[in-house]
């Protein structure tokens, strides 16, 4: 299985922070962004690793990556997307790289605490199809939201304003290479961008869309309130002392 990291974007959510830069090379804590989602796909055993980027700052990723020697073995492959055609538009870059395989997508602003281990070890003995990772949040209204009937999911939703569980679906997913031939048929949607939840929808009505829950925590980082909570808990796990600590600790 091959891993693939989509860097694009133009991170307006993040404006000025991302002038000059792309939000996946901010710092969130004392790593630049992007080398979260590495770290998830070369821990759950995916080495051949491509990065989709796009806009002004796509050079920095080679200046600050290069052939990913100091991850270890890794094979690091770059490509670029021309303009703001969503998420589901940068994994169409994808096809070619994936040769065939099964890949696993993250979502470059993606951090986890914890592994995907498990559910990649799952998908790859899965015949065909999707797989899933679901997590359960407050404010499901932000992010895709599974609805789910009998342990099943029987659709998803792209942050609605009265979501149907507590359910978001991360940014981190596995597929078949039918996926590509899924993204063919994706019309763009009313914010004019292939829309990821549209492929997952295309795997639900196929019924090959899986599922796991994800442990740990899980946050994104493209908005000024989750970029600072990336950071916080991303600083806690390297044992700096927590808010409540820092608070008391303050002159
Ligand atoms: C994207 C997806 C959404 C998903 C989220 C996870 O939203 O469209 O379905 O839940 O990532 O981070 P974005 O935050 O990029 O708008």
């Amino acid at each position: 299985m091959r891993g693939i990291i989509l860097a694009g974007g133009t991170g307006s959510r993040l404006f000025p922070l991302t002038k000059v830069t792309n939000k996946h090379l901010l710092p969130v804590y004392n790593q630049p962004m992007i080398y979260y989602p590495i770290r998830t796909l070369l821990d759950a055993g995916m080495d051949e690793l491509l990065i989709v980027t796009g806009g002004n700052n796509a050079g920095d990723f080679l200046r600050l990556l290069g052939s990913g020697r100091e991850f270890g073995k890794i094979h690091l492959n770059y490509t670029y997307q021309e303009g703001e055609g969503g998420i589901a538009d940068a994994l169409r870059l994808a096809e070619h790289f994936s040769d065939g395989e099964k890949i696993c997508v993250i979502l470059g602003d993606n951090i986890i605490d914890g592994s995907i281990r498990g559910a990649a070890d799952d998908f790859r003995n899965q015949d065909q199809g999707a797989r899933l990772l679901l997590k359960e949040v407050p404010d499901a209204e932000r992010f895709g939201v599974a609805e789910m009937e009998g342990g099943r999911i029987v659709g998803i939703e792209e942050k609605p304003s009265h979501p149907k569980s507590n359910c978001a679906v991360t940014g981190i997913y596995f597929y078949d290479n039918t996926v590509f031939d899924k993204i063919r048929t994706l019309k763009p949607s009313r914010r004019h961008e292939l829309e990821i939840t549209d492929v997952n929808n295309a795997y639900i009505a196929e019924g090959s869309l899986t599922y796991s829950f994800l442990d740990g925590w899980w946050t994104d980082a493209g908005t000024f309130e989750s970029l600072a909570r990336a950071n916080r808990l991303a600083a806690a796990r390297a044992g700096l002392v927590l808010d409540d600590e820092l608070v008391a600790g303050a002159y």
